[in-house]
């Protein structure tokens, strides 16, 4: 299955360079029926995403990850999205057994004491639920920017995910954040308004904060731990 599915990366290459976000996505539907996903966490480029897929009423499943910690921000933009498009957005909960033993044995915040709990912590909320949401798909529709971190720009917009055996699709990679929210203002797409707040990564409420005037984009996330060790796992970059 892998190696067939990375025959398909540079043809796919070349469509996205001259298609435009709809038509492509359109396309990986067509060529990978029922098995094109999307993964939002209601951030601002994901609404963008968001928006091309369920305007255009493309095919293409999307799939959040409810890890139990999110803002009630975060929970309003879900709620608005799916009021908005008519829109059923599926949820995936960590394994409720592996939570409950994590939280019983080390605490409710266990992720600030060291780096091993908030790795595992991450584990269990995140990386173990994307597992499940992703198999069965060949395409990975993300909102990853490069932006978002030096790590973010060895990226490609089409590229092999080795630990999930999957194509990924980066669409707005390189896009700017005045374009993102051009984008948002532009189409009145619903938004999370700790966008305006200062917040410009959104992840988990106990471990994402506002970032202050020339800070990094990624300073918000997981601010008490070293730079380099500031990744949950979703995103492995090799
Ligand atoms: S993370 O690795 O630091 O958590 P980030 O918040 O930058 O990721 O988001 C990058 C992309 O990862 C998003 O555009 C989205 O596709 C995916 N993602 C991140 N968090 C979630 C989540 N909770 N549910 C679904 N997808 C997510
Ligand atoms: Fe846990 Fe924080 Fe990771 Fe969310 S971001 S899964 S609360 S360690």
């Amino acid at each position: 299955m892998s190696s067939t599915l990375k025959s398909h990366l540079t043809d796919l290459t070349h469509q996205s360079d001259r298609l435009s976000i709809a038509e492509f996505i359109k396309l990986l539907t067509e060529q990978f029926p029922g098995q094109v996903t999307f993964s939002s966490s209601f951030s601002y480029e994901d609404q963008v995403i968001a928006h091309e897929i369920l305007s255009n009423q493309l095919p293409v499943s999307i799939f959040t990850l409810d890890t139990g910690r999110l803002f009630a921000e975060t929970y309003s933009v879900w709620n608005n999205t799916n009021e908005k498009y008519h829109a059923n957005i599926t949820a995936y909960y960590p394994d409720y057994k592996l939570l409950e033993t994590f939280v019983t044995e080390k605490g409710p915040n266990a992720f600030y004491e060291s780096v091993e709990n908030r790795k595992q912590c991450c584990f269990i909320r995140k990386v173990e639920p994307l597992k499940r949401a992703l198999a069965g798909n060949a395409i990975w529709i993300t909102g990853l920017r490069a932006e978002h971190s030096p790590d973010r720009n060895d990226l490609s917009v089409i590229e092999w995910d080795e630990t999930n055996q999957i194509i990924k699709y980066n669409p707005i990679l390189h896009w700017t954040t005045e374009q993102v929210k051009k984008y948002i203002d532009d189409n009145n797409v619903p938004y999370n308004p700790l966008h305006d707040r200062g917040f410009v990564s959104i992840g988990c409420a106990p471990c994402t904060r506002a970032v202050r005037p020339g800070e990094d984009f990624r300073a918000g996330r997981w601010w008490w731990e070293d730079a380099a060790k500031k990744e949950c796992g979703l995103h492995i970059h090799k």
